[in-house]
């Protein structure tokens, strides 16, 4: 563990490169080949993530941050004093400010992957908010994460906070799973607020994901880039295109990356056959009804005690509390 100067704790639990690999080569032997997304957030990928919040067609982050400046004193008489928040998947945590101004926690955890941005988030947030104790864990919260200690006798409540709809980048089992995992950390009296992405009109959603600019084109293939850069594989970026279509049946964006031609890619003294129209699958994005959501989350042992939804029905934020 690293002390920063006493404006936070750094706990780094980063996983080794060598784990990148092993998924790469692992998902494109597959059928059909799949790369996990989690691996689109390098320094380029969370730049580019950034820019993708910020379209015109993206709605969830400036839906969900108005949302949030709106509930956030209901969201903190919910919440109470003395609590502990514990953030998956922080990123540049644009929407945290918000709610730790309304909750006033004794303690804030950030957890991430992308170390750089973990750092610049967290001292961001320490000198706003010097009351608070911070953590900042760097490492892949899609495994087991061990968490700091937060005095008991201060904390009176923890909360899990997942916003962005980052819960629908798993599947429904693996989200069941989180939801488990979150239940745990948030202990007796915990709490979870989540932000989930509702179903809606198809066209709404095909443009979210694919928007004029090119962004989210570049999200997906910048994958490619990280993976000749970090790996030394030799994809040609110009052989491959960006898709994203919502699966209406499965209540899933599903995003690939489109082969244009037969072709091969060496990685690691390995070599991958595309055939012309080949994908590799590289993100689901699940849009979860009310009630669906609230399904999923009482499964996993929560009370759906509450939820928001904005005007128009775009998006949603669930409060969980911990059944007995
Ligand atoms: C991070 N996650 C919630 C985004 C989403 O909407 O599924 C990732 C994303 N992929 C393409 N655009 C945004």
């Amino acid at each position: 563990m690293e002390l920063s100067a006493a404006l936070y704790d750094y706990l780094d639990f980063k996983p080794a490169t060598g784990s990148f690999l092993t998924d790469v080569l692992a998902g494109l032997s597959a059928q059909p080949k799949a790369l996990p997304p989690k691996y689109f957030y390098d320094t380029r990928g969370s730049e580019l993530f950034e820019a993708i919040c910020e379209l015109p067609e993206y709605y969830p982050t400036r839906t969900e941050l108005a949302m949030l400046n709106a509930a956030a004193p209901e969201m903190a008489a919910r919440i109470g004093s003395r609590s502990a928040i514990v953030e998956y998947g922080s990123g540049s945590a644009t929407k945290t400010p918000t709610l730790i101004h309304a909750v006033q926690p004794v303690a804030y955890v950030a957890i991430d992957i992308s170390g750089d941005q973990l750092r610049s988030a967290v001292t961001q947030l320490a000198h706003q908010f010097p009351r608070v104790r911070m953590f900042a864990v760097c490492a892949d919260y899609t495994r087991s994460v061990p968490l700091p200690q937060l005095d008991a006798a201060d904390v009176q409540r923890r909360v899990v906070y997942f916003p962005g709809s980052t819960i629908g980048n798993f599947t429904v089992p693996e989200s069941h799973a989180f939801l488990v995992n979150a239940r745990q950390v948030a202990g007796r009296e915990g709490a979870m607020l989540v932000g989930v992405d509702l179903k809606k009109d198809a066209r709404i959603l095909n443009a979210a994901y694919d928007d004029a600019a090119g962004v989210t084109a570049a999200f997906n293939l910048n994958l490619l880039s990280r993976i000749n850069r970090e790996l030394g594989a030799d994809f040609d970026l110009d052989h491959y295109e960006h898709r994203a279509h919502y699966d209406e049946h499965a209540g899933r964006i599903e995003m690939h990356l489109v082969s244009r031609r037969d072709q091969e890619v060496r990685i690691d003294g390995r070599t991958f056959n595309f055939s012309a129209g080949e994908t590799i699958h590289t993100e689901n994005s699940y849009k979860y009804s009310i009630e669906e959501f609230q399904q999923l989350a009482r499964s996993a042992g929560f009370n759906a005690e509450h939820y928001w939804v904005d005007p128009h029905a775009l998006f949603s934020i669930h409060y969980l509390t911990v059944a007995e």
